[in-house]
């Protein structure tokens, strides 16, 4: 473990300024408001190691594939989440000598990003070359209230001279991605204009003709006061910025106010955009930094109302869930059902910022849990809108019927270019699937299923179908060539997970079915038309389901992982030599994929996805074989073990997987983040808490609570809306209080015992 990061309970704090770890840093103290995101760079230039990012929702690059091997079937391109217009940028020199933090002596340096305030801040001594002294003090956000707004407060104050300030606030289109597969710029330049104070910024992508205008304007006071100034522009390409000079006599405070609004294509017509730009950006100026600082902080509030974990007696824990919670609330705000969940939300490429099977598995009971329900239906709304490209997915892959959603995507196409992820990875189908399942128990929004539900159910249930094959001999169904959620294994037959996560889906398809035909019966004949649905075909997913084949140990009584398993070397990773861990970075891929260590969650993602239909002991069984030959190399895995250990009773494992998940990126546990946060692992962290340690589910409509203490806390308490009320629950030493804190009665069943909260009532259980 690296820390280096304050223990708080609200806040990131960095203090002391250290190059190395600021690639770290910026992607740790990212700020985000699910429109738009950037990581923590520096306002003033910098020229040490950085990744400079700026990333806008949904504004992506489809960049040319690039493999050694060209494969029928490949996608054309990798979606990219594209670093966008830096617009943050204030050039500062005194004196004629410019502020870079990677060339000054740095003193009192201090990062803090403020959690519950949803703010980022600075403050420093620089020393620069020729011995002038500044203190600068900057905070900025991006407004979780005007969506597009951006608006930066920086204080430079001279400690030891007086002199002349130049400040030079600018819009840069010049960017390109870190992982560009030929080195492209993939922005051109359309227009730029300057107003008195203000300018504006309009770039559009090479393909795909998506235009971004960003238009700023500043100002500049001293001792509270507008300064009056000259200012001259700067053009470049794709570059607008003003060169203003104002004289600071020492110990003086310049304060430069910058506000921008970022629009797009998106959302506005080529012809709109400068208009609209201009139009977000008054009333932003209008309303003043105080003002928006002042609707930050209360939709912040709002935001913790509904989705805080308290936990008392360990800050570094609390510090932890706080983060995870914090990023995912700026990665997805859920009012746009054209966007989605990056792996690394706003906080750095990797992955390319596109959409996984993490939504479905991981980040939706998150959303479910914390936001109104029509947040969490607008996630699968997503793949509904993407239902056509997922058929036209599995027609391109020479599947007749059915649609494959992709492993990859941004706009319904699959863009992942590694052919056992692109081909064979396709479990996924099945999480999407199961996600529907999850969505209407939770919220009972059975009027979904008519919908939107049933259409991708039916299809996934389709290709299914057409990707098993039936085995006479065995009088069985197989699925031959695939890869499971453990990417440590590729192209094995009968992998447990996906069979029965195919035949689950059919199963589910067929309840909906019957649901519809019984309750919704004009809908059903409507559907059943329109998806051409026949009896036969029914019928025979009946059949698949009846006859699938599932690998199984009958000596240990376990789930196999896929038909060759056992031939494997069952050696426990606990008697590896740690030399070798992690294994992705010390042995070859073909030493890897012969193994038999797990990456993440498999065998056990399938019992915990249908933890109902079987029994503990089943679980444990699997979970005692499984668990000591995993390495938990993504960062999917921990929060899932973690959540089946709580259940079996596994309470030092249970804690032991939390900690793996919790801290990942404040401690860089994984040395990777600098490449940026593992955003959708966060979810899982928050499952860990709620799922495991509260032992949350919900089944035949009400909420079950099973919650113990880890006993490393005090006490713990998250926070849950359920179909229309919010309760708190917390688990102190001795007992479980749930308080209800709407209005709205809950029925829930605490360790099996049915209660009723009332409207702001509560109900108190000893443990
Ligand atoms: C995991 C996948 C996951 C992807 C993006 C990979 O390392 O194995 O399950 O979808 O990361 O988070």
């Amino acid at each position: 473990m690296k820390q280096y990061l304050k223990l708080d309970k609200w806040n990131i704090i960095e203090e002391d300024f250290q190059l190395h770890q600021h690639e770290i840093s910026e992607s740790i103290f990212s700020i985000g408001n699910g429109y738009m995101g950037q990581r923590a760079n520096f306002e003033e230039s910098y020229s040490g190691p950085s990744l400079q990012g700026s990333y806008m929702a949904g504004v992506y690059y489809p960049d040319k594939t690039r493999v050694g091997w060209w494969k029928n079937g490949y996608p054309e391109y990798f979606a990219k989440v594209l670093n966008s217009t830096n617009w943050i940028g204030i050039h500062i020199e005194i004196d004629g000598q410019p502020l870079d933090l990677a060339t000054c002596t740095v003193k009192e340096f201090s990062r803090v990003l403020n959690m519950k305030e949803g703010t980022l801040s600075r403050s420093f001594t620089a020393e620069l070359e020729s011995g002038k002294e500044i203190r600068v003090e900057a905070l900025r956000f991006v407004s979780m209230t005007r969506h597009e707004i951006g608006a930066i407060r920086y204080a430079v104050t001279p400690l030891n001279f007086s002199g002349t300030l130049t400040v030079t606030p600018y819009l840069d289109g010049d960017v390109q991605n870190k992982d560009s597969n030929y080195e492209e710029k993939f922005w051109v330049e359309v227009a730029k204009e300057f107003g008195e104070n203000d300018a504006l910024l309009t770039v559009k992508t090479k393909k795909l003709d998506f235009h971004l205008t960003s238009v700023m304007t500043f100002e500049i006071s001293k001792n509270g006061e507008p300064v009056t100034f000259e200012s001259e522009h700067i053009e470049k390409d794709k570059y607008v910025g003003f060169r203003a000079q104002v004289e600071a006599a020492q110990n003086e405070q310049i304060v430069i106010y910058k506000y921008v609004a970022n629009v797009t294509s998106r959302d506005y017509g080529f012809g709109q955009l400068a208009d609209a730009g201009r139009s977000a950006l008054q009333s932003a100026v209008e309303a003043g930094f105080q003002e928006l600082h002042k609707e930050q902080i209360q939709a912040w509030a709002d935001k913790w109302r509904d989705s805080d974990i308290v936990i008392e007696g360990d800050v570094a824990a609390q510090q932890a869930i706080r983060f995870n919670i914090f990023q995912l609330n700026q990665t997805y705000s859920g009012e746009d059902d054209r966007l989605n969940i990056g792996p690394k939300g706003f906080t750095g490429e990797k992955y390319g910022g596109s959409t996984y099977w993490d939504t479905e598995a991981y980040c939706l009971p998150f959303y479910l849990s914390t936001a109104d329900s029509a947040i969490a239906r607008n996630l699968l709304i997503y793949r509904y809108k993407h239902l056509e490209k997922a058929k036209e997915n599995a027609r391109k892959l020479g599947f007749t019927k059915g649609a494959l959603y992709p492993m990859v995507t941004m706009n319904g196409e699959e863009c992942h270019n590694e052919w056992e992820i692109t081909f064979e990875e396709i479990h996924r189908n099945g999480a999407i699937a199961y996600a529907v399942y999850n969505y209407v128990n939770y919220t009972g929004d059975l009027d979904y299923l008519g919908q939107y539900g049933l259409e991708v159910l039916a299809e996934i249930a389709r290709f299914w179908e057409e990707r098993v094959n039936y085995v006479p001999a065995k009088d069985q169904y197989v699925m031959l060539g695939v890869t499971g959620p453990n990417e440590y294994e590729n192209n094995v037959n009968n992998n447990w997970y996906t069979n029965r996560i195919a035949s689950w889906t059919m199963e589910y398809t067929l309840d909906v079915l019957d649901y519809l035909r019984e309750n919704e019966p004009s809908r059903y004949a409507e559907l059943v038309e329109k998806l051409h649905l026949t009896e036969e075909e029914t019928a025979k997913w009946q059949e698949i389901i009846d006859k699938m084949y599932y690998p199984f140990d009958p000596e240990r009584q376990v789930f196999l992982q896929q038909d060759g398993f056992l031939d494997k070397d069952l050696t426990p990773v606990k008697d590896l030599d740690p030399k070798h861990l992690p294994l992705n970075q010390n042995w070859s891929w073909d030493r890897i994929l012969r193994s038999a260590y797990i990456k993440q969650a498999d065998v056990l993602q399938g019992l915990f996805f249908l933890g109902d239909r079987y029994d503990l002991d089943t679980k444990k069984r699997n979970f005692d074989f499984y668990e000591p030959l995993t390495v938990h190399e993504s960062s999917l895995s921990p929060c899932v073990h973690s959540i089946m250990a709580c259940e079996l009773g596994y309470r030092e494992k249970a804690y032991e997987m939390y900690l793996r998940t919790s801290r990942l990126d404040l401690d860089n546990y994984n040395n990777d983040t600098e490449d940026g946060c593992h955003t959708t692992s966060m979810a899982g962290t928050w499952m860990s808490v709620v799922h495991g340690f509260g032992g949350l589910k919900v089944k035949d409509g009400a909420l079950h609570l099973n919650p113990f203490n880890p006993g490393h806390w005090k006490s713990f308490s998250f926070k849950v809306m359920f179909r229309g009320s919010r309760l708190k629950v917390t688990v102190g030493e001795h007992d479980v209080l749930v308080t209800n804190e709407s209005e709205v009665p809950a029925d829930i069943l605490v360790y099996g015992q049915d209660y009723t909260v009332g409207g702001m009532g509560n109900v108190k259980v000893a443990h």
